[in-house]
């Protein structure tokens, strides 16, 4: 990994930043105002956040947003124009070669030598990192290919990999040492359904260890929903949403979303006010559907039945949803995520 933020001039044993109050504290990474310009083009603007160690933090946000400048300020490879990030205790614009030995990093994109095989590269990332950093690495390469689904694959030239399976191997080059801090930038965008689910996997194995942080980016709700403990939606470089995945879609205000289609004619919109519990209640005369949000499915789903039973409306078909980020994000910037 390279590192441009200019601290050549670092003795080696310097400490953390902050004393050792950052170091032993509960968060492995501390952000705090940070802007990113390029230019005249500001494209992050003034982001403050924390990540528990040990915890799964999501950055999700549409094209553009600002993710993947984000984290390569975190990770070091491009300057911060402004604010402060902390790694582990040490300053991310003067330490990171403290910083660095603990870090792993998949980007985006990656370019790799494709003459290589795939047991050469790793052997060759491995022998590399060791050099810079002087930290052995710990997980074999095949115990690291097993897990990604790559194993066959050993002996295999980089440029003879598919697009999923060469995004998969660069998980397996950020983990070579055994990082404490991963990032992932976009893990799984070019896997089909099943590798991603197999990558999941891997993440959550991952993360059973308790001691790893890993800071990931995605476009998928259910990718977050699914791995990260935290979000955080960014949007034009701003954050506009933090929190856990499951309160960030309760802070809409509802729970569940019940849509019932009736019986073409048979519903009138006056029965809705039998739907005591519900938030609110939607009638698309066209459709024939009934939409209606409420807190507690259980008690809304038995008020819909006693209404349908009395006025002889009969049920054709129901659907029930859970409020999800995606509609966090349009709530927020009526923007869809993927956009
Ligand atoms: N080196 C650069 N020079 C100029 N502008 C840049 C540079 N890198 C990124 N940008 C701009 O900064 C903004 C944020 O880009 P960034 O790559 O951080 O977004 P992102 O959220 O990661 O998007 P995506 O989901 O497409 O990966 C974009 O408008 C992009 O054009
Ligand atoms: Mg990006």
């Amino acid at each position: 990994m390279s590192n441009n933020s200019g601290d050549s001039s670092i003795p080696s044993q310097s400490k953390p930043c902050d004393g050792d109050s950052n170091q032993d504290s509960k968060y492995a990474l501390v952000v705090e105002d940070v802007h990113k310009r390029y230019g005249n083009f500001h494209a992050v603007k003034g982001v403050s956040f924390r990540v528990r160690k040990g915890s799964c933090f999501g950055v999700l946000g549409p094209n553009g947003a600002g993710k993947t400048s984000l984290l390569a300020m975190m990770e070091g490879l491009i300057p911060i124009t402004s604010g402060k990030i902390t790694v582990l205790g040490f300053d991310a614009a003067t330490q990171m070669d403290r910083i660095q030995p603990h870090v792993g990093v998949q980007l985006q994109s990656n370019k790799y030598f494709e003459f290589l095989t795939v047991a050469q590269l790793l052997s060759f990332y491995r022998k590399f990192r060791a050099a810079v950093s002087g930290r052995k690495s710990t997980p074999s390469a095949v115990w690291l290919l097993e897990r990604l689904g790559l194993k066959d694959k050993l002996n295999f030239k980089v440029d003879e990999l598919s697009g999923g399976q060469k995004q998969r191997l660069s998980i397996a080059i950020a983990l070579l040492e055994d990082p404490d801090v991963i990032y992932l930038d976009e893990p799984t965008s070019a896997l089909d359904p099943q590798s991603r689910i197999y990558t999941w996997e891997f993440i959550e194995q991952l993360k059973e260890s308790g001691d790893k942080t890993i800071i990931l980016t995605t476009h998928y709700m259910e990718e977050a929903e699914r791995l990260c403990d935290e979000i955080m939606i960014m949007n034009n470089g701003q954050i506009i949403e933090q929190g856990e995945p499951s309160l960030l879609a309760k802070s809409l205000g509802t729970d569940y979303v019940i849509k019932i289609d009736f019986e073409k004619g048979r519903f009138s919109p006056d029965l809705v006010s039998g739907i005591r519990s519900a938030t609110s209640c939607e009638w698309d005369q066209g459709l024939d559907v009934l939409t209606v949000k409420a807190g507690d499915a259980a008690t809304a789903m038995s008020e819909i039945l006693d209404v349908s039973k009395e006025s002889g409306a009969k049920i054709i078909n129901i659907d029930i949803a859970k409020n999800t980020l995606e509609d966090v994000f349009l709530s927020h910037t009526g923007m869809d995520l993927r956009e």
